[in-house]
């Protein structure tokens, strides 16, 4: 009894998962086990040893029982902690949301490529600039009623030499300041933020401009005309048209506003639903604006217009990135709502 005892105890310890223990259980304890055999062979002993033997053979039976359920519980537990630590190095991870840079921020780069690509080179001025460079020096001396149209945002600051301060309602504050740098000729592209107390469909109190400046001898015209017809079939694509329309603007002359066919409404004027296009209304969305150069702001960036002439023009990046082809954003406010809803199909 000694030797199979010693031997169940030793399977018992020796056993290394549950599945074994098992075997072990019905190896010697089973209806045919070892043990379940010796002990039934007590009951054929002779009456006066059985008590005795018997006595035996069943305490050694209770303990090697009690080490089996020690042995299991050793091992369940050590099976449940393994599977609560259990990693699978293959499976793939969780990714993070990935942004991306704003679609303000991909159009002007693009703009930047286009106009680099014709010789143009990037300048940047303050957004925040005196009166002189946003109004005066471009022929709106105080009191024009044309600075009404730029419906300005003043900055509660002391005034300077060059008048108040105030958040560029657009990009032509470039103007003179590039002439001022005295290198010439001047292909500039500027593109900043402009701030105005407007928002609807089509306008947002903070939006961009870029301001495009040529200035040289003998500029015509028809240099703007083919720069700009250029960019937009750059922009656009081949198949959208542009018109120059007569405008007024104080520091150009003679002045134009260009329009682009609506890419929301393919230019008909019509929606989908047989409705006025809210866009653009009538096929066409007004873009920026453009004319040659005034006398007075040459002579403003101290320059003689007797030899020098220019053109300049100034577009809303975000007007111009919604009439790209094939984007039908039909408020300009949404490119500022943050919605990742939208931003995402992006
Ligand atoms: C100007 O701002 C002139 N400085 C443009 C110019 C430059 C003319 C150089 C001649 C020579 P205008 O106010 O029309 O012009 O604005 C030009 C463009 O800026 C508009 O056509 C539009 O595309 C954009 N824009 C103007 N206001 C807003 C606004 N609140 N929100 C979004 N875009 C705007």
């Amino acid at each position: 009894m000694k030797t199979l005892q010693r031997e169940i105890a030793k399977a018992i310890q020796e056993a290394r998962s549950v599945s074994t223990l098992e075997d072990v259980r019905n190896e010697y304890f089973g209806r045919k086990g070892k043990l379940t055999l010796v002990l039934r062979a007590v009951r054929d002993l002779p009456e006066k040893d059985r008590p005795s033997i018997g006595k035996i053979v069943n305490s050694a039976k209770n303990e090697l029982e009690s080490r089996l359920e020690e042995r299991q519980a050793i091992l369940e537990g050590e099976g449940s902690s393994l599977d609560e630590e259990w990693v699978d190095v293959t499976e793939p991870g969780v990714y993070p949301p990935e942004g991306h840079l704003h679609l303000v921020t991909h159009a002007i780069r693009e703009i930047t490529s286009i106009f680099s690509a014709l010789g143009f080179t990037r300048s940047r001025f303050p957004e925040v600039d005196w009166d002189w460079y946003a109004f005066e020096s471009l022929n709106m001396p105080a009191d024009h009623p044309a600075r009404d149209e730029w419906e300005t945002f003043f900055m509660d600051a002391p005034s300077g030499q060059k008048g108040k301060m105030v958040l560029t309602p657009h990009t032509s504050n470039s103007q003179v300041r590039e002439m001022e740098k005295g290198v010439f000729p001047i292909r500039m592209i500027d593109i900043g933020k402009c701030y105005r107390r407007q928002s609807d469909v089509t306008h947002v109190p903070m939006f961009h401009q870029f301001e495009g400046l040529y200035v040289d001898t003998d500029v015509s015209i028809a240099h703007l005309r083919g720069i700009l017809e250029y960019f937009a079939k750059a922009f656009f694509g081949p198949d959208r048209q542009t018109r120059l329309r007569p405008h007024h603007f104080r520091f150009t002359e003679p002045s134009f506003e260009i329009d682009v066919s609506c890419g929301v409404c393919g230019g008909t004027g019509v929606n989908e639903e047989k409705q006025k296009c809210r866009v653009c209304k009538r096929g066409w969305l007004e873009l920026g604006g453009a004319g040659m150069v005034h006398p007075n702001v040459l002579k403003a960036g101290g320059l003689d217009p007797a030899m020098y002439s220019g053109f300049a023009f100034g577009w809303g990046v975000e007007r111009t990135y919604m009439m790209k082809e094939g984007l039908k954003i039909d408020d300009i406010r949404t490119l500022y709502r943050n919605d990742v809803r939208f931003l995402s199909q992006f």
